[in-house]
């Protein structure tokens, strides 16, 4: 009997709408928290490999990682070269619970330092990395220049910010593409960027296979922006 009413349940239940996907994306809360870092996980696998083989770092270096979701990627990035100091911030508690149970190792050996709180306050010291990289997070800044300013402001002079992105024409086809996107194109994003004091050194774009949603197929692509703090 339990079982039937499940299933019935499972039947009838309201499928999220677009409004309420879009929020999970730009902050993800709540019971839907780890399905929707667990789907990002496996949807931008690609994405973070595109920015990843881009991202040069040397021994030593001090990293930081903005908008981490739950944190699936950090043992790869760790890989990158040897005795590098990786940060994690985002904005939302469940991820940084999540990242720091599912990294509790990385955290003890002190290689990882995760923290809550957002990219237009952060709460480390000036001129304290050396590379800085972001995957699906900048659609979400409203006011992007109070992010860039405090972005730049822990960069080290000569140090590279790594924004991954879809482009603005695959987004704006997606089901859950909503206000709560702020979507920029190439030349808007390289216009604001500069005013901020970053130059941008490389964008590379790759196709990605497509992808079925709601019964329907979209295209898919991702893009990594390479910026250096001017000095
Ligand atoms: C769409 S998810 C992307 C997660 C992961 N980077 C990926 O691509 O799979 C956006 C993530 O960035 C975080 N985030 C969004 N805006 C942020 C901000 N201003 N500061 C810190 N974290 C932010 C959200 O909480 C969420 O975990």
């Amino acid at each position: 009997m339990l079982q039937f009413l499940k299933k019935l349940l499972q039947k009838f239940k309201p499928s999220p709408t677009p409004e309420f996907i879009a929020q999970q994306l730009r902050q993800p809360n709540g019971v839907f928290a780890k399905t929707i870092a667990a789907r990002m996980n496996e949807s931008n696998r690609n994405l973070y490999k595109l920015v990843l083989q881009h991202l040069e770092l040397q021994p030593g270096d001090q990293v930081l990682e903005i908008g981490f979701g739950n944190g699936h990627f950090f043992k790869e990035i760790l890989k990158k070269a040897e005795r590098l100091k990786l940060y994690g911030i985002d904005f939302a508690s469940a991820m940084v619970k999540a990242a720091r149970k599912d990294n509790s190792d990385l955290i003890r050996q002190g290689l990882l330092d995760v923290q809550m709180g957002s990219s237009d306050q952060l709460p480390y010291a000036a001129s304290l990395f050396d590379a800085v990289f972001c995957i699906n997070v900048i659609y979400f800044w409203d006011k992007p220049f109070a992010h860039l300013q405090e972005i730049g402001r822990v960069m080290k002079p000569g140090a590279r910010f790594y924004v991954g992105i879809r482009p603005k024409e695959i987004m704006e086809k997606l089901p859950f593409t909503t206000p709560v996107f702020k979507l920029r194109g190439v030349e808007e994003i390289q216009r604001i960027f500069g005013e901020c004091g970053f130059e941008l050194i490389q964008t590379q774009q790759e196709t990605e296979p497509p992808v079925i949603m709601y019964g329907a197929t979209y295209d898919m692509a991702g893009m990594c922006m390479i910026f250096e703090k001017k000095a």
